[in-house]
């Protein structure tokens, strides 16, 4: 019963209502189980949640870490992947990042005349990363849980050694004092989402590292022109304090979470620490010893995720990204070696020859609806030692400071681009932008893919390429505009209403089923804007295709090009989060019977520790008694959520 269910036309469930409840409120017929949540023991031996921030920094490693993001759900056979499975397989979980004042500690985080005490900086570091569970159905019913104890279960961490790969190893840019040879990395932070090979691994990607990282007032004397031009595009001036102070405890341990030139050679120090942050990083989750890979070829900015086409025997594999930061840009990796399904379950040589060599393009969204991908390449269209903009050196130059070689190129600045996702049935592409406060129509002016000023509610893009995945031309339109249906912030262009109304789309998945004229699609939000009314969400939707639509212009004059106007048919709220939370990571089991997402921050607003009292409880006031590792606990924590229909049947259609 692992085969997938048959092509639907209608979403088969019943909108749920915008809400405050702290709980996830889904359908009737549906119900959700907690599969982990911060904290939770991976292994035997380590004691269950406390919910009081005493457990040990060390036993980390063999814990869930905090702030659940992107995840995907490898189906496994024997040991190995296999893609048609549901039933058992490996959960790969981002832990993007730890919510300070929350659950590691006994009383929020603290610091003491400037510095933090290092067993709190050495939990948060634990916290941080990624977690492999094994997961498997239940004895009865589609509902599934985490086999503890599991070999395969594995934490990876802001500690983790790990491999450069791709043009930028070996990099004098990326020598540092741990590494120098500049081919190696210790540690990946702030994993927000995610992405899957089709030979069974996991891409999880490094999104606002400038959290970790500060650098020395002062540090701009020792560094050439050059590279104060680089660490001011990407966001570190001297003198930035590190937001966690993770380089504060006392210990030479600590100071690389400065990226400040000392005395000596540059391998002495850790001046380009900060260039080994920013990455796209493989992990073969079916082989727990395998080292972590950053894949330098698909550049290096605030990588919210990567987002892959469907692979197609005898074709190159393409990957899109998106950079999460105002006014940037959107990526499409294409490689140079074509696919072939034998290497499915190939390990780290397979992922060296798919994505260590190949073509790094950057989009350009034309107002006519047009859009090209402007390529990325030293010593090409400019990109050189003579570019006025920035001297590139080489190709690893062109790769770790790829958003000064798409300014060069003059690609479009996008409202925050967040995830993406390719419809399985016909390749075209979706991509949220999220919102963007700057976009204020003057200073950043407004185009046809970014067209209302403000942009309170964000909206969701999406392009058709021409020819193959791999071309370098595209026709694009705007899917869905994010809005109140009340149209209180952002112009309600797509004429949302009160079942589908939602702002600040962030997670996007398609699942692999097939469903009306696309596959179903999934988008989720992480919303300030319209959380006077509702909890952060989810929402199912039949998507058309570029081009159903066509021209509209914005009430602030601005043409742009539109998709079909929604329904309540084809785009409908699924489900609620809890309160303060976001709602991110979402993926299906192939069979469409099991749904897992991801709860980030619940009650991060506010917390007194002295009484317990926070504006979340979640999850342990959802948890029935019999989950003893999360009922009744009063600290919010991040999870990983399981839906099913309590029919056992497929969900969403
Ligand atoms: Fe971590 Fe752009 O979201
Ligand atoms: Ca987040
Ligand atoms: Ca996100
Ligand atoms: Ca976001």
């Amino acid at each position: 019963d692992d085969a997938p269910p048959a092509k639907a036309t209608a979403l088969s469930f019943a909108a749920v209502a915008k809400t405050h409840a702290d709980k996830v409120t889904v359908p009737a017929g549906y119900q959700v189980s907690i599969l982990h949540a911060l904290g939770d023991p991976m292994q035997f031996g380590d004691a269950s949640w406390s919910d009081k921030g005493t457990e040990t920094a060390e036993s980390y490693d063999r814990r869930i870490g905090d702030g659940h993001d992107g995840m995907y759900f490898f189906g496994m056979k024997d040991g190995k992947f296999d893609a048609g499975t549901s039933a058992s397989g490996l959960l790969c979980v981002n832990h993007e990042y730890v919510v300070q004042p929350y659950g590691l500690h006994p009383a929020g985080s603290t610091t003491v005349d400037g510095k933090r005490p290092a067993d709190e900086v050495e939990k948060e570091i634990r916290a941080h990363g990624a977690s492999v569970v094994e997961v498997k159905r239940k004895a009865s019913g589609t509902d599934m849980e985490m086999v503890r104890g599991s070999k395969y279960n594995r934490r990876i961490t802001s500690a983790t050694e790990m491999a450069f790969g791709g043009p930028a190893t070996g990099s004098a840019k990326l020598v540092n004092k741990l590494s120098p040879t500049g081919t190696q990395a210790f540690g990946m932070n702030n994993n927000c989402a995610c992405g899957y090979t089709p030979w069974g691994t996991y891409l999880t990607c490094e999104e606002n590292f400038l959290n970790v990282i500060g650098r020395a007032a002062g540090d701009d004397a020792q560094r050439s022109a050059t590279e104060i031009v680089a660490l001011k595009r990407y966001g570190l001036p001297e003198g930035r304090k590190n937001p966690y102070g993770w380089d504060t405890p006392e210990g030479e341990q600590y100071q690389r979470w400065n990226s400040k030139v000392s005395a000596g050679s540059a391998p002495q120090d850790y001046r380009n620490i900060f260039n080994t942050f920013g990455w796209v990083v493989e992990i073969d989750p079916f082989r727990p010893d395998s080292k972590p890979v950053k894949r330098s070829a698909l550049g290096r900015f605030n990588h919210e995720g990567a987002w892959p086409a469907p692979a197609k025997a005898g074709e190159p594999i393409v990957i899109y990204s998106g950079d999460d930061a105002r006014n940037e840009y959107v990526y499409k990796f294409v490689s140079d070696a074509k696919w072939d399904p034998k290497d499915v379950n190939g390990g780290a040589a397979v992922g060296a020859k798919y994505l260590d060599k190949g073509t790094l393009y950057v989009a350009k969204f034309n107002n006519d609806g047009s859009g090209e991908w402007l390529e990325l390449t030293f010593g090409k269209n400019g990109i050189d030692a003579a570019n006025k903009i920035y001297p590139f050196a080489d190709q690893a130059d062109v790769l770790i400071h790829c958003r000064l070689a798409a300014d060069s190129r003059g690609a479009t600045k996008m409202d925050r681009p967040e995830w993406g996702g390719v419809n399985p049935l016909n390749g075209e592409v979706y991509m949220t932008m999220t919102n963007n406060s700057q976009r204020d129509g003057t200073k950043v002016p407004l185009d046809a893919a970014n067209p209302r000023k403000g942009n309170q509610n964000g909206h969701i893009v999406r392009w058709k390429e021409e020819g193959s995945q791999a071309g370098t031309k595209f026709k694009w339109d705007v899917y869905l505009f994010g809005a109140r249906a009340d149209g209180k912030q952002s112009e309600n262009l797509s004429g949302l209403t009160d079942v589908n109304d939602f702002s600040s789309p962030d997670g996007l998945y398609f699942d692999q089923r097939a469903a009306g004229a696309g596959g179903l699609l999934w988008i989720q939000t992480d919303d300030g804007a319209y959380t006077d009314v509702t909890n952060c969400m989810m929402l199912a939707a039949l998507p058309g295709r570029v081009g159903d639509g066509g021209a509209a212009k914005t009430k602030e004059g601005q043409a742009t090009i539109m998709g079909a106007k929604p329904t309540d048919a084809t785009v409908r709220r699924f489900l609620v989060g809890p309160f303060d939370c976001e709602i991110t990571g979402v993926v299906v089991t192939p069979d469409g019977k099991t749904l897992f997402f991801n709860v980030q921050h619940p009650g991060e607003a506010a917390a007194d520790f002295a009484t317990n009292t926070f504006t979340s409880h979640w999850p342990g006031n959802q948890a029935p008694a019999s989950d003893t590792a999360h009922a009744g606990h009063k600290r919010p924590r991040s999870a990983t959520v399981v839906v099913t229909r309590t029919d056992g049947g497929v969900i969403g259609i």
